[in-house]
């Protein structure tokens, strides 16, 4: 079978598109024949995460097609189902932290970029009818991160101004489009005004530049919930803007991992910063509920052919994506 994979050399010269293994099916487990496969930042970080002595790996996490297969054991799922893999592996219930034993689909083990797959029955959730392949196939990751984030860390209200640094990530389309759904007002940055104007256009009530002066370009706002994942970059910046008693929640560092801050100010201001990661398959099915409440549709900005890999890894490095990009397989 086609298979995106990561093999021999670190960073993009190590991607290529194989003809895969298929591993055998276990008793708790399901075949999946993949319809499309959507692209994350974690697909490049794992570029040099998996090292160069090791087997090849295939890549990705997020997929959406059709159980082809089912172990002895499994219940509740039928050959033909349309599903969406859920990619938090090991994390059943909702708690403060993931468990000892989270992983997520694409390392160690097989991700979802070849045109089958075999996973967990407790991994698969069936697929919400009112989305196409494509933007099945890629809200899972994004999707629970920003449900978590949000919601289960972040606890929003509608009383909250939310802000969204970065707004061209997969991540913080899904993160706009949930609190506005939740009723916030919600304030975002992008470092282009082309994917400001989107922004705008997807229901941002006030969009600025990630290098202007937020402090000036704000005014008199309020922010009581900030979503953090540039990092380095922007995350002083982020502290700076969020009002005394506010939250801060982060879940990623695109830019550089470590930042110094001001203890005292953050101490005075008495301010909350919150990690985040993924979510557990409870928060999965919420998100899933809450998404077809609201008929809330992911941001599909390109879709590629398993052969376009090259173009559709660079065009997510240079960060040019508004929303996702996503493989048909
Ligand atoms: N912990 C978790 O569970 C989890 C889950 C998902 C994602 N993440 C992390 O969250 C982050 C976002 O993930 P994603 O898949 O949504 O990423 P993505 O689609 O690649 O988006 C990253 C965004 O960051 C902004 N950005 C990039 N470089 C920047 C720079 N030098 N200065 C300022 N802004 C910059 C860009 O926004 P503009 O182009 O609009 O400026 C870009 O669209 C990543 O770091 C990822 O690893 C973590």
């Amino acid at each position: 079978m086609k298979a995106i994979v990561h093999v021999g050399k670190q960073g993009m010269e190590g991607l290529s598109l194989i003809d895969a293994e298929l591993s055998a099916l276990g008793p708790n487990e399901v075949k999946v024949r993949i319809k499309a496969a959507g692209m994350n930042r974690r697909d490049l970080m794992l570029l040099t995460r998996h090292k160069e002595n090791e087997p090849y790996l295939i890549l990705g996490s997020d997929a959406a097609g059709i159980i082809e297969e089912i172990g002895d054991h499994v219940q509740g799922i039928q050959v033909g189902d349309e599903v969406i893999i859920n990619p938090s592996l090991g994390w059943e219930e909702k708690s403060s932290a993931p468990p000892e034993n989270f992983q997520i689909v694409g390392l160690p083990n097989h991700g979802t970029f070849s045109e089958r797959m075999i996973i967990s029955s407790k991994n698969v959730e069936k697929k919400p009818t009112y989305l196409s392949w494509d933007e099945a196939g890629t809200l899972a990751l994004a999707g629970i991160t920003a449900y978590r984030a949000l919601f289960t860390r972040g606890n929003i209200q509608e009383s909250d101004t939310v802000m969204i640094p970065g707004i061209g990530s997969g991540v913080a389309t899904f993160l706009l489009q949930f609190a506005k759904a939740a009723g916030a007002r919600v304030i975002v940055t992008s470092r282009s005004e082309e994917k400001r104007k989107q922004a705008i256009e997807l229901g941002a009530d006030l969009a600025i530049d990630t290098y202007s002066d937020w402090k000036e370009e704000l005014k008199d706002e309020q922010v009581s919930l900030l979503i953090e994942s540039i990092g380095a970059s922007t995350f002083n910046k982020s502290l700076d803007i969020v009002k005394p008693g506010g939250t801060i929640v982060t879940f990623g560092a695109t830019t550089e991992d470590e930042v110094t801050i001001d203890i005292r100010k953050f101490f005075y201001a008495q301010q909350n910063l919150l990690g985040s990661t993924m979510g557990s398959r409870e928060e999965f099915v919420e998100m899933l509920a809450f998404i077809d409440k609201y008929q809330i549709k992911p941001i599909v900005n390109k879709t590629y052919s398993p052969e376009e890999y090259n173009e559709a890894f660079t065009y997510l490095k240079n960060s040019e994506n508004f929303g996702k990009l996503v493989f048909l397989f």
